[in-house]
């Protein structure tokens, strides 16, 4: 993943992603129905089922096979990793750290969101750079702080394994391809889906589903706390980018081998001096437009109470620090934010809001026998 700028622009040498993409065409004219259809700034909205993209259908076969590679280690160089590594499912699919795990003596720089309804993300990564599932897929095996695992070696690796080849033929009607493999797991990654949330019972109409205290929380997030003026629809997202200034984690400044891997995924990104790179710069690596310079993707805040720590970083280690960080206006020299002058009662209720309307049904996965 990490290991392309925008994936999809042509100025980078990434055909397999590009194929994909075009194969598949979801992105953004989806996002923008599931945004703009479900609702338009400030008001929430019931999680509707997942869109489908024409050229990848579900299908139980498909979804399994996605499943076992998801948790194949097989899919990183040295066999130490599979996605769920990172993301884990007993952790809501995140791995609990700040910033992420990586490939053996490599640092990762981010940290790793959710799978949890990245199927409704109109532009996946904490910048937006991968535009489906299906292309998102293959960027962690190639990444060399994550799987670290070249494509070409991919497939052969897995066609050597007779149980993947004819479930493959069954599936696709062919042998194993990185594309195929890429459209499996997007299937798999498909089923993550938040059921059933407190949330999704109240605004239809169930007024028990919430507490006293989380209904009065949806009053500040809906209106003094201005959380819904970006985190708003079914996602409570707008699907945009924008730069609070959270702070530079400290990690970053002490380990030089975050540094390299900055530098790395900048070059890759065409970011002419990626060498002198001391900071994250979110959006503007994809954009290189001013505006977005460490503007980060509004995430969504289905399952947040799941997903600690929050932010690109990992910074803020809990719901309250989060609440705090947004009273206080945001980070240092921030434009996107103002103070709030919340009461503490006011931020007990918000945080009782988030943590309490927003989780799913548990979804319960149990790791897949690999061949
Ligand atoms: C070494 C840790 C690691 C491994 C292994 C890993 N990921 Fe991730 N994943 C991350 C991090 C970190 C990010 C965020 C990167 C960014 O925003 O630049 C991420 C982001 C994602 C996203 C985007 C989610 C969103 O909301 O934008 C998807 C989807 C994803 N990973 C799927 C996978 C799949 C599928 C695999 C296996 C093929 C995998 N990951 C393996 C760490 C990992
Ligand atoms: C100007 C748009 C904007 C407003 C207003 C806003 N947010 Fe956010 N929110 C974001 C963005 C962008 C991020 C991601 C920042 C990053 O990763 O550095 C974020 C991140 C978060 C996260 C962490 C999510 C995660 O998975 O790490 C939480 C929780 C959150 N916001 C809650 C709130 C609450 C509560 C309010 C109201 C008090 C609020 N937000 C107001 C844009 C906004």
């Amino acid at each position: 993943m990490n290991i392309s700028g925008g994936s999809s622009r042509k100025s980078l040498r990434r055909p397999d992603s590009v194929r994909i993409a075009a194969l598949l065409r979801i992105g953004a004219a989806m996002a923008c129905l599931l945004f703009a259809g479900s609702a338009t700034a400030g008001s929430l909205a019931r999680l509707p089922p997942p869109p489908v993209p024409a050229g990848n259908p579900q299908t139980p076969g498909k979804i399994l096979l996605g499943k076992k590679l998801f948790f194949d280690r097989r899919l990183s160089g040295d066999g130490t990793m599979s996605c769920a590594s990172c993301h884990i499912p007993d952790q809501a699919y995140t791995d609990g750290q700040d910033i992420s795990q990586s490939y053996p003596t490599t640092r990762n720089w981010r940290n790793a969101p959710t799978l949890i309804n990245a199927a409704y993300a109109g532009a996946l990564f904490h910048d937006g750079r991968a535009a489906s599932l299906e292309e998102q897929a293959l960027f962690p095996v190639m990444s060399s702080f994550e799987m670290n695992l070249n494509l070409d070696f991919l497939e052969e690796k897995i066609r050597i394994v007779p149980e993947y080849v004819a479930a493959f033929r069954k599936v696709f009607g062919g042998e194993p391809t990185r594309e195929r493999i890429a459209m499996a797991i997007a299937s798999f990654e498909r089923t993550l889906v938040s059921s059933n949330a407190p949330l999704d019972r109240f605004l239809a109409g169930d007024e028990t589903a919430l507490s006293r205290e989380a209904r009065k929380g949806y009053g500040i997030f809906t209106g003094k706390g201005k959380c819904a003026g970006c985190h708003f629809g079914a996602l409570l997202s707008d699907g945009g980018y924008h730069a609070l200034n959270v702070p530079e984690n400290p990690q970053d400044r002490k380990d030089p081998r975050i540094a390299a891997t900055r530098r790395f995924v900048a070059k890759l990104s065409q970011y002419a001096e990626y060498r002198t790179l001391e900071e994250d710069p979110g959006r503007y690596l994809v954009t290189k437009d001013r505006k977005d310079w460490k503007a980060f993707r509004t995430p969504t805040l289905r399952e947040i109470a799941r997903t600690a720590p929050y932010m690109h970083n990992g910074m803020l280690a809990t719901l309250e620090d989060v609440i705090e960080f947004f009273d206080r206006g945001g980070g240092d020299g921030n434009r996107a934010l103002s103070p709030l002058g919340l009461t503490g009662e006011e931020k007990h209720d918000l945080k009782t809001f988030l943590a309490e309307a927003l989780s799913g049904d548990d979804i319960a996965t149990t790791v897949p026998e690999i061949p």
